[in-house]
């Protein structure tokens, strides 16, 4: 019998295989075509401190092997979510975990102590730092500092429930940025968060996208969030939840064996919403391939050329 469950810090799932955030909706969206007592997370759209409209359209579009989107964090709100979507997600038999954007370092530390006041039955709470389509908005993982205050802050009013800091790949050194956040305490982090673009109309000479620049995700950008899951992964800081243009089998098992101890399915969600089941059932036979017991004997196995 193959162990498939995986502890990243206080959180432990019963397999590695996730939903990214704004790629599933707030679950209820995808309940016909998803068994979700399959799955191993589900990790809801971030919410706000208010409601936000979001930016102009178009707030997508295709490019080779991507998605560019500039969505800019559409949401009714914290509390609308504690009201109206936290009691069916916890009523979900998989783990749930939340996320949430702060527009300021104070607005960060009432969210979280809000989620830990009200936030029952989540199993984890997910720390969007790295939005990179909100207008004027600030990217606080691009700065080493601020991901360890704001990381810190959330952990002091929020002292149980597993954090996880989701970084942006858009800097220099991820790996300082990951450090930082396991400095501050957060039990794990999301690697990684969309690769800023652009797509152009030349005959319009203008942007394609309402916010004129967008989030790179799909198949196009994996082998790029791949060196970022190792670049951090390597370190052996703190444990890595991988995403980037993750749809199959195969996917998921290089970032393991890259050294995330856990995956999310994020654009794939789009157009093949069971992509992340699959993976699970897939699961079993490629680690008996590799010889491995459990996901853990996989984790972070990559050789080195020499
Ligand atoms: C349309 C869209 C909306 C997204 N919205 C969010 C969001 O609200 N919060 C968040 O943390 N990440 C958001 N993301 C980023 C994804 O969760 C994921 O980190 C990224 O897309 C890379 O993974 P992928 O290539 O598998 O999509 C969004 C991505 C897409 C494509």
């Amino acid at each position: 019998m193959i162990d498939l469950s995986v502890t990243l810090g206080r959180l432990t799932l019963q397999n590695p295989v996730l939903v990214a955030s704004g790629t599933f909706g707030y679950a209820k969206e995808m309940a016909g075509l998803v068994d979700f007592q399959k799955l191993g997370g589900i990790v809801p759209k971030t919410v706000t401190q208010s409601p936000r409209a979001g930016n102009p359209p178009p707030r997508t579009v295709e490019t080779a092997s991507g998605l560019l989107n500039a969505i800019g964090l559409d949401n009714d709100g914290l509390e609308h979510f504690l009201e109206q979507y936290l009691p069916y997600l916890r009523s979900l038999p998989t783990a749930v975990i939340g996320n949430i954007a702060g527009k300021t370092e104070e607005e960060w530390v009432t969210m979280a102590a809000r989620v830990a006041e009200a936030g029952n039955g989540l199993a984890g709470l997910e720390l969007n730092l790295s939005c990179p389509n909100v207008s004027g908005g600030l990217d606080f993982a691009t700065n080493p500092a601020m991901t360890e205050r704001i990381v810190r802050r959330c952990r002091e009013v929020c002292p149980t429930l597993p954090l996880i800091a989701k970084l942006t790949p858009n800097v220099t050194s991820i790996a300082e940025i990951a450090s930082a956040a396991a400095a501050g305490g957060a039990d794990a982090v999301t690697c990684v968060n969309t690769f800023l673009g652009m797509a152009i109309n030349w005959r319009h000479r203008r942007p394609i996208l309402g916010n004129g620049l967008g989030g790179l995700s799909g198949p196009a950008i994996k082998p790029l969030a791949l060196r970022c899951v190792w670049q951090v992964a390597r370190l052996k800081t703190i444990p890595v939840i991988a995403v980037g243009g993750i749809a199959t089998i195969d996917d998921a098992m290089e970032f393991l064996v890259a050294g995330a101890s856990a995956v999310q399915v994020g654009t794939a969600n789009f157009y093949d919403p069971i992509a992340s089941v699959r993976i699970v059932d897939a699961l079993p036979a490629a680690l008996t391939q590799l010889g491995a017991g459990s996901v853990r004997d996989v984790v972070g196995t990559l050789a080195w050329p020499t």
